[in-house]
């Protein structure tokens, strides 16, 4: 017998259990990236084969290194809009809610598929003005759910890719029309990226398959009337980058020459509305 939380999970769903698992191997470095100890308590509360997801932690810093320049951008917006709204959006089992410690004038949503948020409410704690929205970012409907009386930080890490360029260019649209100001803070894969799917364990072992590509701000900028680029850095000139290990920095030497490589993950952050 075990009281640990049974998982059931397949497709898009399911690679947020690698992103968390490789959270909690990063807790454990002894020069760790994010450091989260809530992601490594996490794993100890589901009853899972972290094992068989086949990933070791010589990768977490690929993925680390990413939570860790979006958590570094949330909290710049929430210091200039101490009351504002955080959209969450493909939260999985992420910790940033707890680690960023949001103060009292912050309304945060936590959004994903059903499953991922029944998972997320037996494994994490409750929190003031903290809420979780199951839907799929896809439903039209959801945002209707979310407040419009302030500024809005619309965070989405690690989900573009799952959704069609329509989908994702729709839902980028409402968010601008609905919200009064605020942030896209979003990454996206390249075309290479894409292409290249079949050879990213968390990607082909979870059944998923990845569609929409953005290979420059210009194609957000173009297809969603109303955004302004802040800043658009791939993973490798990212400052967080310098926080992974050795090996991977050595790696970003030779991509110089290799621009689509170099490229190929991107993390972009938007304005819209009034300016604050
Ligand atoms: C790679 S995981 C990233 C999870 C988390 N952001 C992180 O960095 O650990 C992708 C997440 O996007 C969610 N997702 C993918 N497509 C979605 C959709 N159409 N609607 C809601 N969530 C979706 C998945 O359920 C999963 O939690």
């Amino acid at each position: 017998m075990t009281d640990k939380v049974a998982v059931d999970l397949s497709g898009p769903a399911q690679t947020m259990l690698s992103t968390l698992y490789l959270k909690a191997l990063d807790a454990d470095f002894e020069r760790p990236v994010l450091g989260d100890q809530y992601a490594k308590e996490a794993i100890g509360r589901i009853d899972y084969d972290w094992h068989g997801l086949g990933i070791t932690g010589k990768w977490a810093p690929m993925f680390t290194v990413r939570t860790a320049q979006y958590d570094i951008w949330a909290r710049q917006f929430m210091a200039v809009n101490e009351r504002c709204t955080v959209i969450h959006l493909g939260c999985g089992l992420d910790t940033r809610v707890f680690r960023l410690d949001p103060g009292p004038d912050v309304e945060w949503f936590d959004v994903d598929f059903p499953a991922v948020i029944s998972l997320r409410e037996k494994v994490y704690p409750s929190r003031p003005n903290y809420h979780l929205l199951p839907t799929s970012a896809t439903d039209p409907s959801w945002l209707d759910q979310i407040p419009a009386d302030r500024p809005t930080l619309f965070l989405a890490e690690g989900i573009s890719m799952y959704l069609t360029q329509a989908e994702g260019v729709a839902l980028l649209s409402r968010v601008v029309d609905r919200f009064p100001s605020g942030e896209l803070q979003i990454d996206f894969f390249n075309w290479l990226a894409i292409k290249s799917q079949k050879t990213q364990t968390l990607v082909r072992r979870s059944g998923s398959t990845l569609h929409w590509a953005v290979n420059k701000p210009s194609d957000i900028l173009d297809r969603v009337p109303g955004t302004r680029l802040l800043n658009a850095v791939t993973l490798f000139d990212a400052s967080t980058f310098g926080r992974a290990s050795t090996a991977f920095r050595v790696a970003k030497r030779a991509l110089r020459f290799l621009p689509p490589v170099r490229d190929s993950l991107q993390y972009h952050r938007y304005g819209f509305g009034t300016v604050s």
